[in-house]
Parts: C-alpha cells; structure tokens; sequence
C-alpha cells in the first residue's frame, strides 16, 4: 500500500525560528514543504514571499511545493522557481490562459498543479488534466491557517480520483486545509495522495510524531 505524501505547511510555522521548524520537518517523515504564497489581493491576507522561500530552500532537504494565492502568478513564476519550487501550483481562479500557465510552468522544469476553490467544480479540469502533475483541492477557502474542513471537498477528491482513473491521467491529488488525523483518513479513503496540513502539524505537543501518524494513515 503506498502512504500519502506528507506536505507540512510552513504557514503555521514560527518565523522568528524557522530554521528550527525547517530542520523538524527534514527530520521527520514528511516528504515536501508546502509553501503558501498570499498577495493580499486574490487572498484577504498576506503571507510571506520570495526571500522567505529562500532562505527556507537554503536549509530545507525536501521539495518546496509552492501555493501561489495570487493574481497573474505567470508574472512571478520564473522567480518562484529560483527561490527553490519544485512543485508550482496556480490558482484555477487566477489563470484566464489557465493552459498557457501550465506550459510555463513545465517549461521551467517545474511540475504544474492547479489549485481549486471550494465553490470551484472539478469538471472545469476535464479538457486539461491530463497536462496537470498535480491538482490541489481547498478544502478551506484560502487565506488563513487553522480554518475548519469543508465537509463536500471529500466529494470532490472521489470526484477527481473518477476524473483521473477515467481519463487515465497520472495526476497527483493533493488536499489543502483543516486536515487532521480524521479528515485525513476520510480523504485517503477518497482518493487522496497528498495531504497538507498546518496548525494540526505546528500546533501539536510533538510535531514529528503528528506528521509520522498522518503518514501511516491506510485506506480503510
Ligand atoms: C490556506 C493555505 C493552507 C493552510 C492550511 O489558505 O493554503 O495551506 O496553511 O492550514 P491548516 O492546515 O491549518 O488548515
Ligand atoms: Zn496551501
């Protein structure tokens, strides 16, 4: 059985000690970092940027799976790359040439993921997934750490998984939001490969344990 992909979100991280809590997840089983980007204007919040995914790439031995929450990320993800992003994700939201963004992203030797809102049907992606490594289901609206689980996502990840199976698409389903040990194991059982999560990872007594109990999650 393969175990999901881990991907701690640094959002709920403590800033002033980032090296430390970067240094916890390289040393835990976590398999990526997941990176959230917010400009405050395709978001009602502003996160961190460019010399923050930086100085995270400098010490972290783990891929960055950077979440643009931005409008026209084509414009920065030539730089988003050079800050260390393997994994690039957009917002369906945010991208009119949703396809071209994709292209772009390839062309930087990046793998392309695109991020969908709750209120955001999966069946916009039916003519495009085969181009997508990675497709991101909120399972909050994005913004904020520490929001509760929308309940209809687990619908969408099955939704998706059919998509996937039916098009015969190699395409990673990642989940993002309000995921914890019980959410988790519901959208495993839906169909989902990754799995991000923040204040349930950063918030608990043991960090490393938490991130290690997700990982060991099995369909059930
Ligand atoms: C929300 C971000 C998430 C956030 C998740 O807009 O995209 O990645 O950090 O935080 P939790 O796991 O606390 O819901
Ligand atoms: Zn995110």
């Amino acid at each position: 059985m393969t175990k999901p992909i881990i991907a701690p979100s640094i959002l709920a991280s403590d800033f002033a000690n980032l090296q430390r809590d970067t240094e916890m997840v390289n040393n835990s089983e976590a398999d990526w970092f997941h990176v959230d980007i917010m400009d405050g204007v395709f978001v009602p919040n502003i996160s961190y940027g460019l010399p923050v995914t930086q100085a995270l790439h400098k010490h972290a031995t783990k891929p960055l799976d950077v979440h643009l929450m931005i409008v026209q990320p084509e414009k920065y993800l030539e730089d988003f790359k050079n800050a260390g992003a393997e994994i690039l994700t957009v917002h369906y939201e945010a991208c009119p040439h949703l396809h071209r963004t994709i292209e772009q992203i390839k062309s930087l030797g990046c793998k392309a993921g695109v991020a969908l809102n709750p209120a955001t049907p999966v069946s916009v992606l039916e003519d495009i997934i085969h181009d997508c490594d990675l497709v991101l289901i909120m399972s909050v609206n994005p913004g904020f750490g520490g929001q509760k689980f929308i309940y209809h996502t687990i619908e969408k990840v099955a939704k998706l998984k059919a998509l996937i199976t039916k098009k015969n698409a190699n395409t990673i389903i990642e989940i993002d939001g309000g995921v914890n040990l019980e959410t988790a194991q519901l959208l495993i059982n839906a169909g989902a490969d990754a799995l991000v999560a923040g204040s349930f990872v950063y918030s608990s007594k043991n960090p490393v344990e938490t991130i290690s109990n997700l990982k060991n999650l099995q369909v059930t």
